[in-house]
């Protein structure tokens, strides 16, 4: 028995150490230890033995249980203690390795030639107003002067809705629309979305963006507007930028004329980005007609205005100094990164 009891230790020993993870050592827990276990087995058996022999071989299975035990917890403490070891070497951080940067976004250069601008003529008392880009013709034509048969029509082609309905070509409606339901003194511009039936080159995009602006109030002159657009022309490009007015005819406004700024790159030399003339076309203006203010129902015997219209995309050209528009709507993170 004595011997039994032995060999069932140093087999305990051997296989415990050796066991590969913990359901092993559960299984030769239950082997050697459980209740139909080989110990087990053994001590049913010492009733066979003398007086003398039992508290011996009593003593004997008690050191057996109690070293297979210790073995036991001894193997399940390694096990834990390697898979700790690969959790942590697998886990590791190299905290030499370099950072991962996030990347940062930016307001498109539109986004941010727009804002200052804004800021612009909100200094100068001016409010923002938006409108909708699907548009009554009535809006966007026919308060504007612009009869069905007249040719300025022309060349303002754009996607029709509905014989009545379609995308404005211009933000002039907003004039309309913001002097039906607001009374003089009117001070506002009006960012936005516009569209025409052109081709995509260079110069031109079907989808492009205009600042519409309108003052109306009394003795309005056209020393106001010119003054007004030379003041904000300076702030966006410097103050020894020079402006000049060229008579020109909108069917909106009369008398109507384009305003020019001296080059920004030559400073009026003559160059390729003003294509040797030291002047370049930034926008349409003109004192409101009286039959557009009749239309709204503003009596132009005591109230006068001017407005204006702003190419939002020759703006940002002029400002970043780029000469095709297609690369504003690309996309193309290497180019809007620049600015
Ligand atoms: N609507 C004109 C265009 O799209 C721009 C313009 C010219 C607007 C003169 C005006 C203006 O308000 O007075 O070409």
């Amino acid at each position: 028995m004595k011997e039994a009891l032995q060999s069932i230790k140093s087999l305990a020993d051997e296989l415990v150490a050796n066991a590969a993870n913990e359901q092993v050592i559960e299984e030769l827990r239950v082997r050697f230890l459980g209740k139909k276990g080989e110990l087990t087995g053994i001590l049913k058996q010492m009733g066979s033995l003398t007086a003398e022999e039992r508290p011996v071989i009593g003593a004997l299975a008690n050191e057996v249980r109690n070293a297979i035990e210790e073995d036991i917890a001894t193997r399940k403490k390694q096990l834990a203690d390697e898979a700790l070891k690969i959790r942590l070497t697998a886990e590791s951080i190299d905290v030499t390795m370099p950072g991962v940067q996030p990347k940062q976004g930016k307001r498109h250069p539109f986004q941010q030639v727009l804002d200052e601008l804004k800021e612009i003529f909100l200094g100068m008392g001016f409010s923002i107003e938006t409108g909708p880009e699907v548009e009554l013709d009535h809006y966007n034509f026919e308060m504007l002067n612009m009869p069905k048969s007249h040719p300025a029509r022309d060349t303002q082609d754009t996607f029709y809705i509905t014989e009545n309905i379609l995308l404005r070509t211009q933000t002039s409606p907003m004039q309309i629309r913001t002097m039906e339901k607001q009374k003089p003194p009117i001070r506002i511009i009006c960012p936005g979305r516009v569209y025409r039936s052109d081709a995509v080159d260079a110069t031109h995009s079907p989808i492009f963006h205009q600042i519409e602006g309108l003052v109306v109030d009394t003795d309005i002159t056209f020393s106001d507007l010119k003054g007004t657009l030379e003041a904000f022309i300076k702030q966006l490009y410097g103050a020894e930028t020079r402006v000049r007015f060229r008579p020109h005819h909108f069917p909106y406004t009369e008398p109507s004329a384009e305003m020019d700024m001296s080059c920004f790159k030559c400073g009026g030399k003559g160059c390729s980005m003003c294509k040797g003339e030291g002047w370049i076309e930034i926008l349409g203006c003109g004192m409101v007609h009286p039959k557009v203010l009749e239309n709204c129902n503003i009596d132009s015997e005591v109230y006068s205005g001017y407005a204006f219209g702003i190419g939002l995309e020759r703006i940002a050209m002029m400002r970043y100094g780029i000469d095709d528009m297609r690369l504003f709507y690309e996309n193309d993170l290497r180019f809007l990164k620049q600015f």
